[in-house]
């Protein structure tokens, strides 16, 4: 046996490191943004605990293995041994055999126990109880822009209002002449696709007002990057007054809806000021003064530009036309 080093000098600057590094972990969580941001809903709490549990079984895994990599580098290194001389010839170790066959086992059926237990309160959308209504949402992901429609008819683009400690039920979907999308507001529970022709539900229930950034997941085209979205959770009744004001504008046409679908829609590709970009220029030119050449546009796609406003209401399409008209036309 060659001599054996008994130096623990390396292993206890590696486990300084990884101290180190489990400390500054919470403090790079919200900035860094290599940790999850904090659940603020039920479903995403379950989605949350999954990761926490299974990441401390990563980490322990990481350490053994590590671990066991640098002392056996340090204690079974060649120093003078004669370069052709062979080691110990071993056969057969059945006991450790069954441990590293049967730990990992054992570690996957821990693992998916737990999922499996959490999977329902993740997945299943609460039943609505008296008094307590699930506010049903249709979410439609279109290139390059999330549509929000409501129950009473209000419709927003890229930036969901949703009232705080109630059930919004999420139906999630795509028009079957576009693409697939997919729905993610990580604080707010997981991924779901919008698949043309098929609606997928998913649900949240925010623990507290506030503004939550999200991002279309699934790659869509040219401006997937610009399909951002945002949930803005406001105080029920505040919600609730914000719901029917919506309701009152956008039916008489005095609402900001042309400027928000101006911002979701065209001004991705054509320019914040219609000045150009990936799209050509529209600012001043003839088209934008005449509502229904727009129209015509948008409902039926020219060129490049996918049909946006296929689905459109005339309200809707009043709206941007309009805005068009007054703040792009020549
Ligand atoms: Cu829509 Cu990516």
């Amino acid at each position: 046996m060659p001599p054996i080093v008994r130096s623990s000098r390396p292993l206890a600057l590696v486990g300084a490191a990884v101290a180190a590094a489990v400390l500054a972990a919470p403090a790079l969580a919200g900035n860094g943004g290599f940790a999850p941001v904090p659940p603020e809903s039920p479903n995403a709490q379950g989605i949350h605990q999954s990761y926490v549990f299974i990441s401390i079984f990563c980490f322990a895994i990481f350490l053994l293995v590590e671990g066991l990599l640098i002392a056996f580098i340090i204690r079974y290194r060649r120093r003078n041994r004669p370069r052709n001389a062979d080691g110990a010839q071993i056969h057969g170790a059945s006991r450790l055999e069954l441990a590293w066959t049967g730990g990992p086992v054992l570690i996957l059926f821990v693992i998916a126990a737990f999922v499996f237990a959490k999977l329902p309160g993740i997945q299943d959308v609460p039943s609505a109880s008296a008094g307590n209504q699930n506010l049903v949402v249709d979410v439609i992901g279109t290139q390059f822009t999330w549509q929000f429609r409501y129950p009473n008819g209000v419709v927003a683009f890229d930036t969901m209002r949703a009232p705080e400690g109630r059930t919004v039920e999420l139906h999630v979907t795509s028009p079957d002449w576009d693409v697939i999308h997919s729905w993610w507001i990580p604080a707010l529970a997981g991924k779901i696709d919008a698949i043309p022709g098929r609606v997928n539900k998913t649900w949240f229930r925010a623990q507290r007002t506030g503004v939550f950034q999200g991002q279309c997941a699934e790659l869509c085209g040219l401006f997937h990057a610009k399909m951002l979205a945002s949930v803005e959770v406001m105080a029920p009744d505040e919600f609730d007054s914000w719901l029917a004001q919506q309701q009152q504008e956008q039916s008489a046409g005095t609402g900001p809806l042309g400027a928000e679908m101006w911002t979701a829609t065209c001004a991705k590709c054509h320019g914040p000021s219609g000045e150009g970009d990936y799209g050509p220029k529209i600012a001043g030119t003839a088209l934008v003064s005449d509502p229904q050449a727009v129209e015509q546009v948008i409902r039926n796609g020219f060129g490049a530009m996918p049909p946006v406003g296929r689905d459109w209401t005339d309200d809707e399409m009043t709206a941007i036309t309009t805005y068009l008209k007054e703040n792009l036309g020549g």
